[in-house]
C-alpha cells in the first residue's frame, strides 16, 4: 500500500506547475517606509461579499517576516511587457523597487506603473500553515485596464497576446510563449 504521505516532491511540482495562472507582484511598505516585493502566482479571489483575495508566500522568502506582520498590502497583475518584472521580483535583487516605476496606493502600499490590475489591501486574516504564510486581504481599493495579462505556466512566462508577437525578453529557462488565434481556437506558439 502506498503510504499517501510519502509524495515525490519533484513530479508533484511538476504536476502542480500545470495549473496555467497569471503572474502578480505582492508589495507593501515597511516598517521603515522602503517598499518589499516578490512575484507571486498563488493569487486568488476568495470572496466577492467582502471582497477577499489571497496569496501564499512561503517561509523561505527573505520578505516572509515583513509580509506575515505587515498590516496591508498590494497586488499588481503583471502585463504580458512586464515579464523583465516579474523576474526582477523572482530575484534576491536588494531594492527591487529602485529599478522600476512605481506608486502608493490609496493605503500606501506600492504599486506596480504599467500593471494590468491592482488591488489594494487591508489584511484580514493571516494563516501560518505548512511551509507558507496565507495572506487574505479585504479589497480596500482597485483599478485595472485592458491591456494583456502575463501567463506563466510549467516554469514558461506566456503572452496573451492575439497575434504572433514575441516577447522579446525571452532567455531559458524561462521561455515566452504566445497564444494566438487559429480556425480551431487559442494556439499556444513557442517562440
Ligand atoms: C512565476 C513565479 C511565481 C511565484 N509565486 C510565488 C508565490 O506564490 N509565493 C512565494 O512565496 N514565492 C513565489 N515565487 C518565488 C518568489 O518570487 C522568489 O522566491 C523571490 O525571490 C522571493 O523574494 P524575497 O526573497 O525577496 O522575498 C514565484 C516565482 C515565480 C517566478
Amino acid at each position: 500500500m502506498v503510504d499517501k504521505f510519502s509524495i515525490d516532491t519533484e513530479k508533484y511540482r511538476r504536476a502542480l506547475s500545470t495549473f496555467f495562472t497569471g503572474v502578480t507582484v505582492l508589495s507593501t511598505l515597511q516598517p521603515n517606509g522602503t517598499p518589499r516585493g516578490l512575484t507571486v502566482n498563488s493569487f486568488a479571489s476568495v470572496s466577492l461579499d467582502p471582497p477577499l483575495v489571497l496569496v501564499c508566500v512561503s517561509k523561505r522568502a527573505s520578505s516572509y517576516t515583513v509580509f506575515a506582520n505587515t498590516t496591508h498590502f498590494a497586488v499588481s497583475v503583471l502585463a504580458e511587457k512586464q515579464k523583465n518584472i516579474a523576474k526582477l521580483f523572482a530575484s534576491k535583487a536588494i531594492d527591487k523597487f529602485s529599478q522600476i516605476k512605481w506608486y502608493a496606493c490609496c493605503s500606501g502600499s506600492p504599486v506596480i506603473q504599467g500593471a494590468v490590475a491592482n488591488f489594494d489591501c487591508q489584511m484580514y486574516k493571516f494563516i501560518d500553515v505548512g511551509d507558507h504564510g496565507v495572506l487574505i486581504g479585504q479589497v480596500l481599493d482597485f483599478s485595472h485596464t485592458g491591456k494583456a495579462p502575463l501567463g506563466y505556466c510549467q516554469g514558461m512566462y506566456v503572452g496573451f497576446g492575439l497575434t504572433n508577437r514575441v516577447n522579446s525578453i525571452s532567455k531559458p529557462p524561462a521561455n515566452t510563449h504566445t497564444i494566438s488565434e487559429h480556425p480551431y481556437g487559442l494556439v499556444l506558439i513557442n517562440t
